[in-house]
């Protein structure tokens, strides 16, 4: 008769035996908390938001940082395809601060760049973004200091070189925790999935692209 199967070991055992054979272990914090990849083309970062879109279940703050140039914009518009928004065209975005893209969320996406002095946040009106409908995506959100909820998903894009970039995200709460488990999850089958011409053509404008909400002068 075979003799039973060995349990498997329990989380704490194997994190034990990992830290006994020299495996540094995870602290929870890094493991459910953050999570980074980095991507080596812009259609690549676009993968990202189009997963990212599918991800979202509504009331999420996305946090985007990083130097001119680094992506977030590219990444913001893939999220509204992600949303299924439509595809827009927009002539002179340069100078809104905040667009509304109607998909199976509503998603605002603000540009903080030009945001000089904590006041100038107020007519912005973000909080009246932060509903169960709606996720607000902001670019520059350092700029916004301590105007944005504390539940949100930080994304941190950095420069590796022209055509690659570290993407480093990281939950501040619940509603983001979640999300990152569902993007770390479909992140895999996501990169190499290959993007359809319809999806290349969804939510494209330079900047932020749809309802204009408000304005300020040319960056
Ligand atoms: N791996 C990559 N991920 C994202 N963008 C990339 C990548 N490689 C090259 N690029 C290019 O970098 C540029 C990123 O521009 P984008 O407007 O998205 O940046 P941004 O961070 O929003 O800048 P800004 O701070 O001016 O708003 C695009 O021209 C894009 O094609
Ligand atoms: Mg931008």
């Amino acid at each position: 008769m075979r003799s039973p199967m060995p349990a498997p070991p329990s989380p704490r055992e194997a994190t034990t035996r990992a830290v006994a054979r020299g495996v540094p272990a995870p602290s929870r914090s890094a493991r459910s908390d953050s999570w980074g990849c980095r991507t080596e083309s812009s259609g690549e970062t676009g993968r990202l938001g189009l997963l990212i879109g599918r991800c979202l279940r509504g009331g999420e703050t996305l946090a985007l940082s990083g130097d001119l140039g680094t992506g977030k914009t590219t990444l913001v518009r893939r999220i509204a395809a992600g949303l299924g928004a439509p595809p827009r065209v927009v002539s002179s975005p340069t100078f809104v601060l905040v667009h509304e893209y109607e998909g199976r969320l509503r998603l605002a996406h603000a540009d903080l760049y030009r945001i000089e002095h904590a006041a100038e946040l107020e007519h912005l009106g973000l909080d009246d973004y932060l509903d169960d409908g709606t996720v607000l995506a902001v670019e520059w959100a350092e700029r916004a200091r301590g105007a944005l909820p504390t539940d949100r998903l930080e994304i941190r894009l950095a420069h590796v070189d022209r055509h690659r970039r570290d993407i480093r995200l990281h939950a501040t709460g619940p509603l983001a925790r979640a999300l990152l488990s569902a993007i770390r999850a479909g992140w895999p089958a996501a990169r190499t999935q290959r993007t359809s011409r319809r999806q290349t053509t969804l939510a494209s404008p330079a900047r932020p692209g749809g309802q204009v909400r408000r304005r300020s002068s040319a960056r």
